[in-house]
């Protein structure tokens, strides 16, 4: 039975061209290398980060692991995933993805954290700022969602500088080591 519906986006862009750089002022959001590794091991001994992420680090080479996840899920257009660095120096700020990509309904979430020491000065609102317009703007997708815990507040921060209108409370929607938590759910349309 042929769809009602054309597909919004297809695959192709995301297998033929490589993952693109934005440079905006001070920060600029690249693709992870495995050297960013020591790094992001770091982050994570955060527990705000694996608190709020649900996951903690136990090594280097763990993070290495996910570094070559992370970098292959652009090209199966399933999850993009950005290091926020320094312009000037190349260090790590934190991470900006666009995450659970469903290309037939141009759908995507946005996620985020920044290091301690990078927070409280907008990075990550001007790093999702930067992906959401990207994608909304640039890439043809209709829809992007935010979505986090109804006790994290600095998140909330954030997505209402983002402009993302508040859609509802999802119930009990994640799990997080303190046991369920209500989850905000945010979104930005393309045209708002
Ligand atoms: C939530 C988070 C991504 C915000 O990033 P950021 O780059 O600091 O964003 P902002 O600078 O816009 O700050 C957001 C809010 O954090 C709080 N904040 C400000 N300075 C801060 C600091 N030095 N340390 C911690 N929080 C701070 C404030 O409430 C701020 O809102 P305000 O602008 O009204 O003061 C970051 O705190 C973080 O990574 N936290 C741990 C992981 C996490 O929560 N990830 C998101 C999961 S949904």
């Amino acid at each position: 039975m042929p769809p009602t519906t054309p597909d919004l986006l297809d695959a192709e862009y995301f297998t033929v061209t490589a993952q693109p750089t934005f440079v905006v002022d001070d920060l600029t959001l690249r693709p992870w290398s495995p050297d960013d590794a020591p790094a992001v091991f770091e982050a994570f001994q955060d527990s705000g980060i694996q608190r709020w992420h649900a996951r903690s680090a136990v090594s280097v080479v763990e993070v290495r692991g996910w570094l070559e996840v992370w970098a292959k899920a652009w090209s199966e257009a399933t999850h993009a995933n950005w290091a926020v660095v320094d312009t000037g120096t190349d260090a790590l700020l934190g991470r900006a993805s666009l995450r659970d990509i469903r290309l037939p309904h141009g759908q995507a979430e946005v996620a985020y954290w920044t290091v301690p020491a990078a927070r409280g000065r907008g990075v990550a609102p001007r790093a999702a700022a930067t992906l959401t317009d990207w994608a909304l703007n640039a890439r043809g997708f209709h829809r992007i969602e935010l979505a986090h815990s109804v006790r994290n507040t600095q998140s909330c921060r954030v997505a209402r500088k983002l402009g993302f209108a508040l859609e509802g409370t999802r119930r009990s929607a994640g799990l997080h080591a303190d046991g369920w938590h209500d989850m905000h759910l945010h979104a930005r349309i393309r045209g708002d």
